[in-house]
């Protein structure tokens, strides 16, 4: 007896969620296992030129393999093509190896929450660059997304403005309010004791006083107490951006942004060039891979060099043992396979679900390698990664909603 239609249209939906949930699983395991090798690589030899190169290159042979052998069809493209995927690779390539310096300076961790916040830069390259206007609440979307972001980040950048000062800015503030209430309060005997009380505050006036002189005293001590203070806050942040630059941490985070706006273009271009193509996901990564790596090599060659790598890899190999080149490959074959898989479950799931994947994958990645690398996370950076991607979530369901009623699918 065949099954009634409900039943075999459930079995199909059930097979599909199947699929489309192993697409997932593969494609988050396959990153997490990429980044924690791509880190391991650059804290060994940070080259993070070179290790860009070598991913596109070992993914471009692999996929060259694959043709050849007939693993794989080989996609029928003409000149068109390429020259369509041209800006997309130029966009992809930027947008690689900006993320891979920015990971060889700080913890993958870090890197991966301001990543997070590439829907931020999708809606202001649409608005400013290709005059799209949107609704009230996408830009409200945004709000959790920037602002997780800027917590997330707040004390990799240097810029905790709570320690050691605590207690002088508390005793600042109290200052400051028993002079207010000093120059309010108009009984003169009420302006004694609060001035005894000030003296336990260390307000250094003459004990012989007369009410005018004592007023002008402090109101000169809050002053001198302000200026004080304002002076330990610029000396605080100015030591932040030099730490911030002497560290590498702007880098860091310098690379993570302009990876996300590389990344928007890419998706902006590809949407562009690939509208009517007939190139399956796979394919269309492949050859991604292949253009991204002749527009890499020659700025490996001279932003780093032979010279340099070489001398870093003898380093390496002596420091980590022969097991080092083992890393590299692995990081190398883990970066392709991850893409291949995320631009071919890009085939099968609608942009949205893609996008939520993508929020999810970086979940995996920022618990994963905290757990890994022992990174110290203080509470207010895990509370602003969590508004974050919750941010990034909501940013999704609000887009879709307003492409959904303009008729258009989804780009991140
Ligand atoms: C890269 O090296 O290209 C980045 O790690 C990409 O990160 P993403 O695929 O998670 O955006």
């Amino acid at each position: 007896k065949s099954p009634s239609p409900a039943a075999a249209e459930a079995k199909s939906e059930a097979a599909k969620s199947v699929k489309i949930g192993t697409y997932f699983a593969t494609w988050w395991a396959l990153n997490v296992v990429f980044n924690i090798y791509n880190k391991k690589v650059l804290n060994a030899y940070p080259y993070p030129w070179l290790t860009s190169t070598l991913s596109l290159a070992c993914g471009s042979l692999m996929m060259l393999v694959s043709w050849a052998t007939k693993i794989a069809e080989p996609p029928k493209i003409d000149l068109e093509f390429w020259k369509a995927l041209f800006p997309v690779a130029v966009a992809h390539t930027i947008g690689h190896v900006a993320a891979t310096v920015s990971m060889s300076k700080v913890a993958v961790s870090f890197t991966h929450i301001i990543k997070s916040g590439e829907p931020a830069f999708s809606v202001i390259v649409s608005r400013f660059l290709l005059g799209e206007r949107f609704p009230p609440a996408v830009y409200l979307s945004l709000v959790p997304i920037i602002g997780g972001c800027g917590l997330a980040a707040l004390t990799e950048l240097n810029f905790n403005m709570t320690g050691n000062n605590l207690n002088s800015f508390d005793t600042q503030i109290t200052i400051f309010s028993i002079t207010v209430a000093c120059l309010l309060v108009r009984n003169c005997r009420t302006r004694k004791r609060l001035f005894s009380l000030s003296v336990l505050y260390e307000i250094n006036v003459d004990h012989q006083f007369e009410t005018e002189h004592f007023l002008f005293k402090c109101v000169f001590t809050t002053m001198v107490s302000c200026f004080e203070y304002l002076c330990n806050f610029l000396f605080r942040v100015m030591t932040g951006v030099l730490n911030l630059v002497v560290h590498g941490v702007f880098s860091g985070f310098m690379g993570a942004m302009i990876s996300n706006l590389a990344f928007v273009f890419r998706n902006i271009f590809s949407k562009k060039g690939m509208k009517g193509k007939s190139v399956s996901g796979m394919n269309y990564y492949a050859c991604l891979s292949m253009l991204s790596l002749l527009i890499l090599t020659p700025f490996a060659i001279a932003v780093e060099g032979p010279h340099m790598w070489a001398a870093g890899w003898k380093e390496a190999v002596s420091e980590i043992g022969p097991q080092f080149i083992w890393w590299v490959v692995a990081q190398s074959i883990f970066y392709h396979l991850y893409n291949q898989v995320s631009y071919m479950s890009l085939d099968e799931i609608s942009p949205l679900t893609f996008s939520v994947g993508n929020t999810m994958k970086r979940i995996s990645v920022i618990v994963s390698s905290i757990i890994i690398f022992r990174t110290p996370v203080q509470p207010i950076n895990a509370l602003g990664a969590a508004i974050a991607i919750l941010g990034t979530f909501l940013y999704s369901q609000v887009r879709d909603h307003v492409n959904y009623k303009r008729g258009c699918i989804l780009v991140l």
